[in-house]
């Protein structure tokens, strides 16, 4: 019998994973089943566990439930613990471990896809939420000269700044304390888009040459796309390549196999016109 994976969120017919993953396993010629699951919202570990006994060997984990998949694994990997949160849990010997490939995503989208180095550059991060949360340390291990943290809610931005003020320059405040300041990576880490909201931004916020990252994507440009478009940025870039990447680094932890992710991206920006 093929080993089976799936993602579990709530709601779930959305998601793109089994999408991603049906292309991965066909291009390595893995024997494996991937399927979504709707875990109702007060029975989270309940499904895991069932999954879990019917032989599941791993599971995606989306909205909301990425806090809980962090309390039930018996063991996190350090990305998961700086995260406080769990996108990729492993079943293996009668222990859960709890990963978390988001940032790791992001990172490989942004460096490696869209070419941009981002040693000695200045960058934003905009929110202080969980998605902000899991890219902190993968950004600051690529050695910024200046992490900005921004948030609507000020103190969630300085929290997030004392934790991982240790690892690299990092200062916060909200969208006012930006006045006048230049970045050379914006990133949208905010779920403002998703309302068809944008923070408030000053004009001149980006640099020459400066890239635009919205970790959101829709079947239009988000707002914060729009905004920089208009701002004259030129490279602009949507979540769907870190969706893809996060993807393929769980694919990659279940199987041992790095897959190709190319002409994935291009597929899914094909099936849903982005
Ligand atoms: P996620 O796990 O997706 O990061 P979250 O933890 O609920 O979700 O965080 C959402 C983030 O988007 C927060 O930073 C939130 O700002 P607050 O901390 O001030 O709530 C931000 N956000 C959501 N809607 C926003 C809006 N309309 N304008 C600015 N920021 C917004």
């Amino acid at each position: 019998m093929s080993d089976f994976y799936a993602v579990i969120g709530n709601p779930i017919a959305h998601s793109r994973s089994p999408l991603i993953h049906a292309a991965f396993s066909r291009q390595t010629g893995q024997d494996m089943r991937y399927e979504a699951i709707l875990a109702p919202l007060d029975a989270f570990a309940a499904t895991v566990s069932i999954f879990r006994q019917r032989g599941g060997k791993g599971m995606n984990v989306t909205v909301p439930f990425k806090l809980e998949a962090c309390r039930i694994s018996n063991r996190l990997t350090e990305r998961a613990g700086a995260a406080q949160a769990v996108n990729t849990l492993v079943f293996d010997a009668g222990e859960i471990l709890g990963d978390n490939t988001d940032g790791a995503g992001l990172m490989r989208d942004i460096t490696v896809n869209r070419k941009f180095s981002l040693t000695a550059k200045r960058v934003l991060l905009m929110g202080a939420g969980g998605a902000a949360r899991g890219a902190m340390l993968p950004l600051l291990e690529h050695e910024p000269s200046m992490l900005t943290i921004a948030n609507r809610t000020k103190q969630k931005a300085y929290e997030l700044q004392q934790q991982f003020s240790y690892y690299g320059n990092v200062v916060s405040g909200d969208y006012s304390d930006l006045r006048g300041e230049r970045f050379d990576l914006i990133i949208n880490a905010t779920s403002a888009s998703l309302h068809g909201k944008l923070p408030l931004l000053p004009a001149g916020i980006f640099a020459m040459e400066s890239l635009a990252y919205d970790m959101m994507y829709g079947d239009e440009r988000t707002p914060f796309l729009q905004f920089a478009k208009q701002q004259g940025v030129a490279r602009l870039a949507d979540g769907i390549g870190m969706l893809v990447e996060q993807a393929a680094e769980a694919f990659f932890l279940w199987r041992g196999i790095r897959p190709e992710t190319a002409s994935v991206i291009d597929a899914m920006r094909e099936k849903f016109k982005v």
